[in-house]
């Protein structure tokens, strides 16, 4: 398939590219490139691709796809809640635009990356499965929630989306984030010997390794179209079902010498969820996750140490946040985070 893969240049997107092209898709990118640069190691090879705002796409960039793998987006709550409108323009209007433009334009299918935080204060030690109520805490999410609606409402006999709802992810990507939470307690870890966590611990925060979501990814697109048409999945396992204090476990497994500190002084985070993936076992049969936390955390390390992983890059250069706000300061991007020219 001919596949546009937006969100290219970001954290998944660069992992995701070459597990599609391995697969045999023909990859089109498409980026604002806002974190283009935020890369740690080698430079990847990005597939072609239109460096293009979300938000100014037209029929042309999707003319001639058979599919839409639709990352793009603001990509965590502190950035839906510096600018919950702009969270809005872009996560969600733009997002419905690009799938109105897919669907005028004969893309058949179009899978959508949501998040398993639709669940935000679901609470408690049951499992959440897709049909549970939706508790969005942050715009971020309830941006998630207003584009599976709305796409949910062009689904037809032409036009599948898709909603796969990830859990939060880690490992190592060329394009790092250090603001996802084993990726961030891995490199305090070793950067100060702590494995420091501010909220209580007791959070369920379910977690995928990149490499699996691109899998994930990759299985969707090709599965039947009756396995997956206008559904939502989990995407993770049920063995990545974990707590924070138990992430902090594995963190300090991992990285030796490394002490566990829980402050608790962020209190208790809304957000706590415990998710049930069978759906997508069911779905695409040939799919599971291969990566477990404690992988996840040496693979981490390991990349920490070889490409020397300093505390500026951490806090400044793998954080989205702390990245859109130095280009907002320097004026390389206006008010909306368009590039000025
Ligand atoms: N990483 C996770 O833990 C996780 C979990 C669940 C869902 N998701 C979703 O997966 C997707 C990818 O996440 P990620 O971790 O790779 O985030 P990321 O921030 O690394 O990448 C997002 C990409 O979108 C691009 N982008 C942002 N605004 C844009 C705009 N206006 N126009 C064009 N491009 C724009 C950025 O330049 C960036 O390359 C997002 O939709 C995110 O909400 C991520």
């Amino acid at each position: 398939m001919r596949v546009l893969l937006t969100g290219h240049q970001g954290y998944l997107g660069t992992v995701m590219a070459p597990v599609l092209a391995a697969a045999g898709h023909e990859v089109v990118g498409l980026d604002a490139g806002l974190f283009a640069d935020c890369v740690l190691g080698p430079t990847p090879a990005d597939p072609p691709g239109h460096r293009v705002d979300l938000r100014d796409v037209t029929a042309e960039h999707v003319a001639g796809v058979d599919a839409v793998i639709h990352l793009a987006a603001l990509s965590n709550d502190p950035l839906g809640s510096l600018a919950p409108e702009l969270t809005y323009d872009i996560n969600h209007h733009a997002s419905v635009r690009l799938a109105q433009l897919a669907r005028d334009a004969g893309v058949q299918r179009f899978l959508y990356a949501s998040t398993c935080s639709v669940y935000g204060a679901a609470g408690g030690d049951d499992l959440v499965a897709e049909d549970a109520p939706l508790r969005p805490v942050t715009p971020y999410a309830e941006s998630k929630v207003r584009v599976e609606d709305d796409l949910h409402e062009l689904a037809d006999g032409d036009f599948t989306p898709v909603f796969m709802r990830n859990a939060t992810a880690f490992g190592y990507s060329p394009r790092l984030r250090a603001d996802i939470v084993l990726n961030n307690l891995v490199g305090h870890a070793l950067l100060s010997g702590e494995v420091l966590v501010l909220s209580d611990g007791t959070p369920w925060r379910p977690l995928v390794h990149a490499v699996d979501i691109a899998r994930a990814f990759t299985a969707a697109l090709s599965a039947p179209r009756e396995a997956v048409h206008d559904q939502a999945f989990n995407i993770g396992s049920e063995i990545n079902n974990v707590t924070v204090a138990e992430i902090a476990e594995q963190v300090a497994e991992a990285v030796s010498g490394a002490k566990v500190r829980i402050t608790g002084e962020n209190g208790a985070d809304p957000r706590s969820y415990r998710v049930d993936f069978s759906r997508l076992r069911a779905a695409i049969p040939d799919f599971d996750c291969e990566w477990t936390v404690k992988q996840g955390a040496l693979e981490l390390a390991d990349a920490y140490r070889k490409f020397d992983l300093t505390r500026e890059d951490f806090d400044r250069r793998f954080t989205r946040l702390a990245v859109l706000r130095a280009a907002s300061e320097a004026g390389t991007v206006d008010d909306t985070l368009r590039w000025r020219r």
